[in-house]
């Protein structure tokens, strides 16, 4: 999508961290901004900052579990802003330790608002995109948690793996068509969604997050840079993650190449 100017965005999770940082960044392009929360304290604030760029923007407080609401969003966005053309599926929670330590209810509420509510924003919003033609573009916030296994992130591990296929699915679906798919997998990002993490953390732990976690405005001008260039992955940071996606692409290598050797071997 080469223009954000005047289009309109819907951002779901837009409340705080990376929703915020991708709505502001969307904002600064000339882009109208919807931005859906369940925390209405949140959207409050986050919409006084949101008017220091734009005055077309406008907050929902929307449940992604919840597909009536999100209709009733889009047809509310349509009539104030115009109709989507960029969705951003980015709310998202933290959950779920060692396999068999994480409740069947966390499972099922992290997978309910982490991979159902991504689908549900797809479900609703790509075919007015799709019967205007374009341009558009989806961004799903999956997480670096979901191109490589690293710790014991269970359930939240999982949702992002699905959340990553889903993504690369939809963008195989979508080729022939002027809308476009990305998939945000954000290593640490500086939000609140690592508070927990950092009140159980070490001071060791915590000095090691704190020099790795790039800034949520970051990651919102790299997401406008991804959509621009119509690309799919988009990583946050190169340094940590490279070594991980390394090892994981050569174990895999190193397994197709024992059960299947490479001709001449
Ligand atoms: N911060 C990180 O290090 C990091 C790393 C990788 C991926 N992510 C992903 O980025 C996304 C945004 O997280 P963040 O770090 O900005 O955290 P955050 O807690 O600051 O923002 C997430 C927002 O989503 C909202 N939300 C939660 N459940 C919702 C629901 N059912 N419906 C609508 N909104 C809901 C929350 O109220 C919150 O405002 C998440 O999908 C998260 O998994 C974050």
């Amino acid at each position: 999508m080469k223009t954000l100017n005047n289009r309109t965005a819907f951002v779901t999770g837009g409340a705080s961290g990376i929703g915020l940082g991708i709505a502001k960044a969307l904002a600064s392009e000339g882009a109208n901004v919807a931005i859906a929360d369940v925390q209405a304290d949140r959207l409050a604030s986050a919409l006084s900052e949101l008017q220091s760029i734009t005055s077309s923007v406008m907050t929902l407080e929307v449940d992604v579990r919840d597909k009536a609401s999100l209709e009733d969003a889009s047809s509310r966005i349509e009539s104030e802003l115009g109709p989507v053309s960029i969705l951003c599926n980015n709310a998202g929670i933290g959950g779920g330790g060692k396999v068999l330590d994480t409740a069947e209810e966390s499972w099922k509420n992290v997978i309910d608002i982490n991979f159902w509510g991504v689908l549900n924003g797809i479900q609703v919003f790509l075919p007015g995109m799709l019967e205007r033609g374009g341009p558009g573009h989806i961004v799903n916030t999956a997480s670096f948690s979901g191109i490589q296994g690293h710790g014991h992130q269970s359930a939240y591990g999982s949702s992002k793996f699905a959340v990553v296929g889903l993504s690369e699915f939809l963008r195989n679906d979508l080729a022939e068509t002027g809308v476009g798919v990305s998939v945000l997998c954000p290593h640490v990002v500086d939000t609140p969604i690592l508070d927990g993490l950092r009140q159980r953390a070490s001071k060791q732990v915590l000095s090691l997050i704190d020099g790795m976690a790039v800034s949520p405005d970051i990651v919102g001008q790299q997401v406008v840079s991804a959509m621009e260039q119509d690309e799919l992955y988009i990583f946050c940071d190169g340094v940590q993650t490279r070594e991980m996606l390394t090892k994981r692409c050569e174990t895999l290598l190193a397994a197709m190449d024992r059960q299947f050797p490479p001709a001449g071997e």
